[in-house]
């Protein structure tokens, strides 16, 4: 059986935790050989920093090779050249490919023509998985529980496929979510209406205050997407309705932590970053782990194999 990470929705609240225990493994002890031998291709479609090079360092940290390109204009599909036919031919060289792609459900349709294992980058607004389990990595290590915890979503909730994973993984958790959008990225009707198919509570608000912060466990910040729209004047005008100032912290909880997945803006202001509830740097730190464990969950290798492993490299 092949096991390819497209989409969260398909891992269950068990199967979560237990790649959440995984990643923990791979927290304490980053650099072992469980891969050695393996081939991991990263082919990137659409631009990243954050994604790309921690999907390569997991697979470097893990003792395997890395293959793929960064800016697609380099390979041949600037000649023409079909998604189809480009995942069958890495297919050939690689034991699993990520992939980021600008089309939506782009890694659903290289994960069904292709021999090996696909993780899915991001397609298009639709589903950022990796992204998800980091998150989801970084609200345990935070809050530790996913259980009953209010999240606030902030910014563009229009096109922000992180967003979109995040409510579809939390649906197991009884989560309150809190959305804060400018009504042109407001979040969008299929995925309300997904929270209401699986009884996920959301509250929509039209302000972004300190009393309205006040009730946060995790304030989730997101960038308003440049790339998403067909009329710039559009982005124009709501790229800066909503941006974090540092006194608007003065009445949040203790253990609330500011997430963003990152790259930033101008959308939370700089001396943000050294107040403690700051938490993004970190963020990404933890999207290491959690793409040793995808890694692992797509090449067959267990959390008792993970456990049992004598190649950790001190
Ligand atoms: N969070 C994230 O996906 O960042 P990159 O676009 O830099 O990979």
């Amino acid at each position: 059986e092949k096991h390819n990470f497209v989409t969260i929705a398909d891992l269950s609240k068990e199967k979560i935790m237990y790649l959440l225990e995984m990643a923990q493994e791979f927290e304490k002890h980053p650099n072992r050989e469980l891969l050695k031998g393996k081939v991991v291709a990263t082919l990137f479609f659409e631009p990243s920093t954050r994604t790309q090079l921690s999907f390569q360092t997991a697979a470097n940290r893990l003792g395997a090779r890395v293959i793929g390109f960064s800016d697609a204009k380099t390979s041949s599909t600037t000649k023409g050249e079909t998604l189809k036919d480009t995942i069958l031919m890495v297919s050939n060289y690689a034991d699993v490919i990520t992939m980021r792609h600008f089309i939506e459900g782009a890694a659903q349709y290289a994960s069904e023509v292709a021999p090996v294992p696909i993780v899915n980058a991001g397609d298009g607004a639709h589903m950022h998985p990796s992204q998800c389990l980091l998150d989801l990595y970084s609200i345990f290590k935070t809050q530790g529980t996913l259980e009953n915890l209010n999240i606030y979503l902030v910014g563009d909730l229009k096109y922000g496929r992180t967003v979109h994973s995040l409510i579809t993984a939390m649906r197991h958790f009884n989560p309150t979510f809190h959305f804060i959008a400018p009504k042109e990225l407001a979040m969008p009707e299929e995925y309300k209406l997904y929270c209401k198919e699986h009884n996920i509570k959301y509250v929509e608000h039209e302000d972004f205050n300190e009393d309205v912060i006040a009730g946060a466990d995790i304030l989730y910040m997101t960038r308003v997407q440049k790339e998403r729209f067909s009329d710039l004047m559009e982005y124009e005008r709501v790229k800066n309705v909503y941006i974090l100032k540092r006194d608007m912290l003065c009445k949040a909880k203790e253990n609330m932590k500011i997430m963003h997945p990152l790259p930033r803006v101008n959308e939370i202001a700089y001396d943000v970053d050294d107040d403690p509830h700051a938490y993004y740097i970190q963020q990404a730190q933890n999207g290491l782990y959690a793409r040793e464990a995808i890694f692992c969950h797509c090449l067959g290798i267990t959390l008792e194999d993970v456990k049992n492993d004598k190649s950790i490299i001190e």
